[in-house]
């Protein structure tokens, strides 16, 4: 019996892969490498002793998928594979709704062809919109504000009426915050193509001297110092937040919610503190207008998590910095082409 990871060889799947092989589950990595390399399969031996079977495939090609399912036992799917860049997805509206929507319902039909009806699914609290109060419970009301978000909404929403036709399915959906940081091994991490969207992966690159200044997005936001305040999260806590929701979907039938924060929000400045400490490099940055479509604050009420999964994130904003700093002084240009 085996695990598909779909998306596996990207940043939260190659780390999810990580754990799940060091409780020897069985792992078979699906992945179209339009955002991650295949390299990563070694560093993911180099960690585990272990190499995940590969198949390198779009969801959009349902034949081409349906060998991982002739050829494999899949048991449970934790499905990662998806475009996820904001503003993109505002630019290419109709290649995220495709992409995004036409490959999980391929996903799912052969999920169900096949009798694999455990799934752990990698949703967003982009899925909240713009918050009335934080911190954020999973009964907040759900609104997106661009075309990726609205695709992790629907997908959602396929899986809850999937759980509706078919009382068999277990499904666990997770809502990330922020995920950041890397392996401690430094050897897997995040690895955005072309100029970051997000804030650590281009504070990171401030500090290793490939960018001259961060610009900081608005300090008139009303938080203590200005700026956004966000519940950044490292990846590896998500990465086992991802085994106990599989766990967790393996017991029990229908389709549940999870937040997965900390629970704690930090600034865009303190943010640059902690970087800059752990780095032992000093980060520039410049204030600048506010991005369109941010909001002041978002952080989790990771209470549900706790008490359903039994998880709660262990590493602190210490931990996140220290970790991306090896990673990024290891990889300045990130994964090696092939
Ligand atoms: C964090 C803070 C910015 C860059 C996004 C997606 C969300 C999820 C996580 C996929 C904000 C500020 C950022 C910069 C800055 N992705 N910032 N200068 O926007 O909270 O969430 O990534 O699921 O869907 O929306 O993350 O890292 O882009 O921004 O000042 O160069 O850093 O204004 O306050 P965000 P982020």
């Amino acid at each position: 019996m085996s695990i598909l990871v779909t998306g596996g060889c990207g940043f939260i799947g190659s780390h999810t892969v990580v754990e799940l092989l060091s409780i020897g589950e069985d792992i078979v990595i699906l992945d179209n490498l339009s955002n991650s390399k295949e390299c990563v399969l070694d560093r993911i031996e180099t960690i585990t002793g272990k190499r995940p079977k590969f198949y390198k495939a779009d969801l959009l090609d349902i034949d081409e998928c349906e060998k991982v399912f002739k050829e494999n036992d899949i048991e449970s799917v934790i499905h990662f594979a998806g475009f996820k860049a904001v503003g993109e997805s505002v630019a290419k509206p109709m290649m995220y709704y495709h992409n995004n929507i036409t490959g999980t319902l391929n996903l799912c039909a052969l999920m169900s062809k096949y009798g694999a009806k455990t799934i752990v699914f990698s949703s967003s609290a982009t899925v909240y919109g713009m918050p009335k109060s934080v911190p954020i419970s999973e009964d907040f009301p759900l609104s997106t504000t661009n075309p990726y978000g609205e695709t992790k909404l629907m997908i959602e929403r396929i899986l809850s009426d999937i759980c509706v036709s078919d009382k068999e399915y277990g499904v666990s959906v997770l809502r990330y915050f922020n995920p950041i940081g890397a392996h401690e091994s430094g050897l897997i991490g995040e690895d955005p193509k072309g100029i970051p969207n997000n804030l650590l992966p281009y504070v990171s690159r401030v500090a290793a001297g490939i960018y001259e200044h961060l610009s900081v997005f608005g300090d008139d936001y009303d938080t203590p110092d200005g700026t956004g305040v966000r519940d950044y999260i490292h990846v590896v806590d998500l990465a086992k937040a991802h085994l106990c929701a599989l766990d967790y979907a393996r017991k029990n039938k229908g389709i549940d919610y999870f937040n997965v924060g900390t629970g704690n929000g930090y600034s865009v400045l303190e943010i640059v503190k902690a970087y800059e400490e752990a780095s032992g490099k000093p980060v520039k940055y410049k204030i600048s207008p506010r991005r369109p479509g941010d909001i002041a604050e978002c952080y989790a009420n990771p209470e549900k998590a706790y008490k359903l999964l039994g998880w709660k994130a262990e590493k602190g904003i210490e931990d996140m910095c220290r970790d991306l700093a090896r990673w990024q002084e290891g990889n300045p240009e990130g994964y090696p082409d092939n």
